[in-house]
């Protein structure tokens, strides 16, 4: 009998806060470098950000030596493919899901789920109850915390009222500067007093995030589907302590 993997969740009610390159961000630092088997579900449909940009990838490969080369010697050296990334859509993901995890020869470790902003439909409500985690990115605005914090009340009040476990996790995204203002202790109080779990680490705001490869240059990855990012980059990102904070919450 083959072991479900985790599924995880990077999921919140208002859109552009770093869902998507988050998601692959991890998903790439698991599978290329940490040793786990992972699939990506891409159920953000139409826009499907993460099946796109790994077609544009492709591309770029097809058209860059220095990737090709780079490509080449990883898949040989890891002895695995990329991970897989299935489009879906929001209602139906789970038993597209179930259906392709019981039909791979592959055992997954983990099983990542970009789902769309809006969680008002009931399908959404339900596919994040299958969730052995969720992870929703905030910035310190008042408009993506008003939401946030009243999408995961909800959330927090289904979830006690059939008794699962609260498994939602906040973390801050873009944050402004190398340290944190006092806008973050504010917000932090809040999130606190409404017995949220904030992570403590956290990304600052830097243009890396908005860098896909690209055909031209040979610049160090960072955001990318089929290579992990750079060591550089995941030393300024401080990517390796927000990963071990991860793992420790999934207990994977
Ligand atoms: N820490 C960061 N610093 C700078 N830019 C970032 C950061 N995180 C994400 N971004 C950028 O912000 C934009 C939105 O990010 P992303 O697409 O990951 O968000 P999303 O929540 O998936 O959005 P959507 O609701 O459209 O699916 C992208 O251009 C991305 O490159
Ligand atoms: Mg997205």
């Amino acid at each position: 009998m083959k072991k479900e993997p985790l599924k995880i969740a990077f999921s919140s009610q208002k859109g552009g806060v770093g869902k998507s390159s988050v998601t692959t961000l991890i998903a790439g630092m698991l599978h290329y470098q940490k040793g786990y088997q992972v699939v990506v579900f891409d159920c953000d449909y139409p826009q499907l950000s993460i099946v796109r940009q790994r077609e544009r990838e492709l591309k770029a490969i097809m058209q860059n030596d220095y990737y090709k080369k780079m490509a080449h010697q990883q898949f040989s050296e890891l002895n695995k493919k990329a991970y897989p990334i299935i489009p879906c859509k929001a209602e139906t993901v789970m038993q597209e899901a179930d259906k392709f995890l019981s039909e791979s020869p592959i055992q997954y470790d983990v099983a990542f789920f970009d789902l769309p902003g809006t969680v008002n439909s009931s399908g959404i409500l339900q596919t994040l109850f299958k969730m052995n985690a969720i992870f929703s990115p905030i910035t310190a605005d008042r408009v993506v915390m008003e939401s946030t914090l009243s999408f995961l009340q909800i959330l927090n009040k289904l979830f006690h009222k059939h008794n699962k476990k609260n498994c939602h996790y906040l973390f801050w995204n873009m944050v402004d500067g190398r340290e944190k203002s006092k806008l973050y202790d504010i917000y932090e109080k809040v999130i606190q007093q409404l017995g949220l779990y904030l992570m403590k680490s956290y990304f600052s705001d830097a243009k890396r995030f908005r860098k896909e490869l690209s055909d031209k240059g040979n610049a160090l990855v960072f955001r990318s589907t089929l290579f992990p990012p750079h060591s550089r980059l995941i030393k300024a990102s401080r990517l390796e302590e927000f990963i071990n904070e991860f793992l420790q919450l999934i207990q994977l």
